[in-house]
């Protein structure tokens, strides 16, 4: 799909950066350069939907909804690449981690930090929702994390008929969990702003405890989970936050007349159950965390592989203090060798001494020799 030129992989003036960081339904997602060298992600159509008309209007649909909207909660829009055998978005790139990630390493996360991030999805919803614009695809998966602790909301606005997440009949892959029931019918008139809400208060719930609300086996179908989602709701008590499950019960009713109606209502609960500094004050706490976990423990693994080093452990810390206070001692002079130095030198000269005299056998050689030389020097 991308085009190779002079060995390089381009989306028109775009360079792209490495494999594909994603491959979705319909698109595979791009790291990519422009001749600046600014990053940006291209979201380019799958090869095989590139000639059917709807499903590439369908595509382009989400630049035009991301153009709509201003919140920064949501990814940028850059432009459209649309040449022959290429049409992809060209969005801002977000250097971050997937919700689904953290859930999976870190969860559960503490309340002040859970608000904090569906305040935030709050913020980008209230203007999509104002704007006419349904989300209809809030999982875990669509919402990054930055590297900063920014929230940031992807893949906008593109409905999809539910079939097209169904693998095999009778199973469902997981993107049905986070749907509301009138989502899972189908009935694209039956969907509302409260679909999204009910997708909060999916995540939310999972956030609180790494657990779905309601929970499937792998061999229910898609009747079987529809099902589930409009009978049973998680008994209260489940949490231990009373104050944000009765919020949640209220988010994932089956009947969306039953649910919290509006984004503005939700957040006035969450901020009732929190006040903004708790708020704030927990997340900081949990990017801690986070940046523990996905940051500086793979650039210290990164540094360490460079210099051939282990990340060294407090006890690893003692041991090398004590072989740095090692080196000085190893040359600081020791008065014993040096006796037994001294002791060799002494001895050698010894042996030369009676070498001579063997060699010469007789004293009067010797003292000859001697009075031979002093008397050649008295002349000079
Ligand atoms: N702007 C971005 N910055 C960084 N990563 C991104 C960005 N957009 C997408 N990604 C990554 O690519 C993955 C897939 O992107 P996205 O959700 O937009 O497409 P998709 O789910 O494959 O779309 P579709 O369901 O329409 O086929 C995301 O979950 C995220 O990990
Ligand atoms: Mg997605």
């Amino acid at each position: 799909m991308a085009k190779v030129i002079s060995k390089e992989l381009k989306f028109g003036p775009y360079k792209v950066l490495g494999k594909a960081i994603a491959t979705g339904g319909m698109a595979q997602v791009y790291k990519v350069e422009n001749a600046d060298g600014e990053t940006f992600v291209a979201k380019a159509i799958l090869p095989q939907y590139l000639k059917d008309r709807r499903k590439k209007a369908r595509f382009l649909a989400e630049f035009e909804y991301l153009q709509k909207i201003s919140s920064d909660i949501v990814v940028k829009p850059k432009e459209i690449v649309d040449e022959k055998g290429v049409c992809c978005l060209i969005l801002e790139y977000i250097d971050g981690i997937e919700l689904t990630k953290i859930v999976k390493k870190i969860a559960p996360i503490n309340r002040g930090a859970a608000t904090h991030i569906i305040l935030e999805l709050c913020k980008a919803l209230d203007e999509c929702h104002e704007k006419g614009i349904y989300h209809r695809d809030i999982k875990p998966e669509n919402i990054l994390i930055s590297k900063s602790g920014e929230v940031r909301l992807i893949d906008l606005g593109v409905v999809r008929h539910v079939d097209t997440k169904r693998t095999l009949p009778g199973t469902v892959l997981g993107t049905l969990d986070y749907m509301a029931p009138e989502q899972i019918e189908g009935e694209r008139s039956d969907v509302s702003n409260t679909t999204d809400l009910y997708a909060l208060g999916v995540i939310l719930y999972e956030l609180l405890s790494k657990k779905l609300p309601i929970r499937f086996t792998a061999k229910d179908g898609i009747i079987d989970v529809y099902k589930k989602k409009r009978e049973k709701l998680p008994k209260p008590g489940k949490l231990e936050d009373l104050d944000l499950e009765t919020i949640i019960l209220e988010l994932i009713q089956a009947d969306p007349s039953d649910r919290i109606q509006d984004v503005l209502e939700l957040e006035g609960k969450l901020l009732k159950s929190t006040n903004r500094r708790k708020v704030k004050k927990a997340y900081k706490t949990f990017l801690d965390r986070f940046s523990d976990t996905f940051y500086e423990d793979k650039a210290s693994k990164k540094a360490s592989q460079k210099t051939g080093q282990k990340k060294p452990s407090p006890k690893k810390d003692v041991k090398q203090i004590e072989e740095q206070e090692s080196i000085p001692e190893i040359l600081v002079s020791n008065p014993e060798e040096h006796k037994a130095f001294f002791v060799m030198i002494g001895f050698t000269f010894i042996l030369l001494v009676l070498l001579v005299v063997g060699h010469f056998q007789n004293w009067w050689d010797l003292i000859g020799i001697g009075s031979g030389i002093i008397s050649k020097v008295k002349s000079l």
